[in-house]
Formats: C-alpha cells, structure tokens, sequence
C-alpha cells in the first residue's frame, strides 16, 4: 500500500484540504494517523469492524487489547457510553481536550473489536488543534491506539510513524513533535472513586485537585496482580538494547557504565542534562532540565539508540512525582533491570 504523506508545507498551504481529505478516507474506513498532544495516533472508524480490523493489522497489536476513542466534544463522548458520574463533568470541565482518557460502561455503539470485548469503553477529547479538525471535520469517533508497531516506543514525530508504518497504512498528517510526549492518563470511571489504570499527561495530583480522592490500579505496582487495564500488562516501549534504569547520583551511573564498558560493550546513557554532562559513555541522550522535557523526549531517545546500535542502554532513575509517575512507569516497562 503506498501511504500518503501530508507534510507541515502542505498544511500550511491548504489545511482545510488537507483536513477533509484525510477526514475523508477515515469516513471510508481507512487507516490514517495524526498528531495528538501525548503521541501520534493510529485512527479509523470506531464504529466500523473492518476499518478497526485495519489498525490490528497495521501494527501487529494483540486483539484482546482496546483502543481509545477519539471524539472532538463532550456531546459526542456520552453518545458513546451509557452512564457519566458527576465527577466525569467536573474532569471534562477541568482537563478536556487534553491528555486524560475516560474509562466509561459502553453503550455497545462502538465496533466489538474496538473494546476488546469488554463492556467499558475509553474515550478522549485530544488536545491538539489538528486533530481537534479532523474529528470535527470527519464527525465520526476515530479509535486511535499509539500509531507505533506494537512494542515499539509510541510515536513523538511523523519520522517515527513513518519507520514504523510506511506502507502498512492510508496516509499520515504532518504535525510535528508532540507536546507531552507520553500517553494519557487512562482513568476507570465505571466506580465511585475514579481508579488511574495507566498514569499519563494529567497527574494524580491534578485529578485530586478537582475530585479528591483518585485510586491507583494495584496491578500496576504488583507484578502478582492483574492490572485493570489490558495494555499495561504487555513489556511495552522496548528498545533493541536492553535498558538499565540506576537509581543514584552521576558518580553511580558513571561505575556502573565502567563496569560494563570494561567488558567491550557499547554504552548509550539517558539522563537529565545535569547528570548528562557529569557522565563519560559512548552515546549521550540529554533528556532536557526538567521532568517536563525528560517526558517530551524519552521515546525518541529510546528510538535513537537503536540507530547506534548500542549494546547497553542506561537510564537514571527519576522522582515519581507529577508526570515522574508516568516517565518511571513506561522506563520500568521498558527496563530489564532496575538497579536501586
Ligand atoms: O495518549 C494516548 O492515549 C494515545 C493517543 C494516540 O491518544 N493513545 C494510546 O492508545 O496510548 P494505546 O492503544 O497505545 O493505549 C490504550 C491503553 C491500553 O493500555 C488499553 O489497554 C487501555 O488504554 N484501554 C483502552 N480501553 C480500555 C478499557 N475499556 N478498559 C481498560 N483499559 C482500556
Ligand atoms: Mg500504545
């Protein structure tokens, strides 16, 4: 399949036509990604089997795995499920568009294969302008998983999608480098107490500000218990090396990159910039001076140190505060070892 590549120049020129065109192939069931604030997106029909079939395809995903549904307003997100708590309202007041998806008892609306068979569905308003247009343009809900080969790191450029996906799907929109840099948060809102089933772009900290108490899904930090949500039980996010996350100051990091270096390995190292600029390896990722900017860029570094061919990938440990809870939780999973 050749797959259609709009590029910035191209929305700059036309956007309008550029938008209709791609909202154009998702009405006829196809396959197309797009920029969000947290990832690029795979999107096709969430109410239609075969078009969502698609994305199964694309990106070799497990079909016991949901996706997310993508809708432009909070009208066409209850038009998906059959019951909203009081406390969703204040969260889409507080949060959408943005990087929160809501868990919700489906109304049996969307495709079979779009929940994986469950009886819950999630959706989201996504924050970025142009996919914002394209939903409003296609007035569709667009089932949208992380537009990256399964187990690959999601997608933070069209370049990435591109690697991945060139010729598997229709067409890819151009919008440069995501904001946030890390999925969603995926919230359980079929309890009483909202449950946090994957951490993501809004904290639990910010969830608490506006209903109080917000749970967190057991089975994310036990490995004995299930988690709630399908996709977290998956080693997602794997780069070719194996990555180490150390939990300790530059000088720890630097023995254990000695150490490894002494047995002829090739070491890639990411860190902050303070730690970066203390440390000797052989490949340096600097993932910026807050915890802001090491979420923006970990999946392309992550994506880099394949094209080095590093044999060992090291990883400084972050604080699990704010979004530093959904950085250590796609680091973990993406870790073969956690050296504390
Ligand atoms: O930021 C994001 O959420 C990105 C962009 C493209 O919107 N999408 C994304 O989709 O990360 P995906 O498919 O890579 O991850 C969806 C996650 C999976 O862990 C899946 O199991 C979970 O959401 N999920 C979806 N529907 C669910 C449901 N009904 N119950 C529990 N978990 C669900
Ligand atoms: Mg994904």
């Amino acid at each position: 399949m050749d797959t259609k590549r709009w590029y910035a120049k191209d929305l700059q020129q036309d956007e309008q036509g550029v938008i209709r065109f791609a909202a154009e192939l998702l009405k006829a069931g196809e396959a197309v990604a797009f920029p969000t604030e947290t990832v690029y997106g795979l999107g096709a029909d969430a109410t239609n089997e075969m078009a969502i079939n698609k994305i199964f395809q694309a990106k070799g995903r497990p079909q016991d795995n949901p996706l997310i549904v993508h809708v432009a307003t909070a009208q066409q997100l209850k038009e998906l499920v059959s019951a909203v708590p009081a406390y969703v309202d204040k969260l889409i007041e507080a949060f959408t568009p943005g990087p929160l998806t809501f868990v919700l008892p489906s109304n049996g609306r969307c495709a079979q294969n779009v929940t994986a068979g469950l009886d819950s569905v999630g959706v989201r308003l996504p924050g970025h302008p142009l996919a914002l247009k394209l939903l409003e343009e296609a007035a569709i809900p667009v089932a949208a998983p992380s537009a990256n080969l399964s187990g690959k790191p999601s997608p933070t450029t069209a370049d990435h999608v591109w690697s991945d996906l060139n010729g598997r799907i229709s067409a890819i929109l151009d919008g440069g480098a995501t904001g946030v840099g890390l999925e969603s948060t995926v919230l359980d809102c079929t309890q009483a107490i909202p449950i946090i089933l994957r951490p993501g772009g809004i904290t639990k900290e910010q969830l608490e500000e506006v209903v109080g108490t917000v749970m967190v899904d057991p089975g994310l930090a036990n490995e004995k218990e299930h988690p709630k949500s399908p996709g977290m039980k998956y080693k997602h996010y794997s780069p070719d090396a194996p990555l180490w996350i150390v939990k300790g100051s530059a000088e720890k990091l630097q023995q254990v990159i000695d150490t490894e270096k002494e047995k002829g390995h090739l070491i890639g190292v990411m860190a902050a910039s303070d730690t970066v600029s203390a440390i000797r390896a052989d490949v340096k990722k600097d993932l910026g001076g807050n915890m802001g900017t090491v979420a923006s860029t970990i999946y392309d570094a992550l994506r880099e140190f394949n094209k080095h061919n590093v044999d060992l990938i090291i990883c400084e440990s972050f604080s699990e505060e704010g979004i530093g809870q959904a950085v250590m939780n796609r680091l973990k999973k993406a870790a073969s070892q956690y050296i504390q």
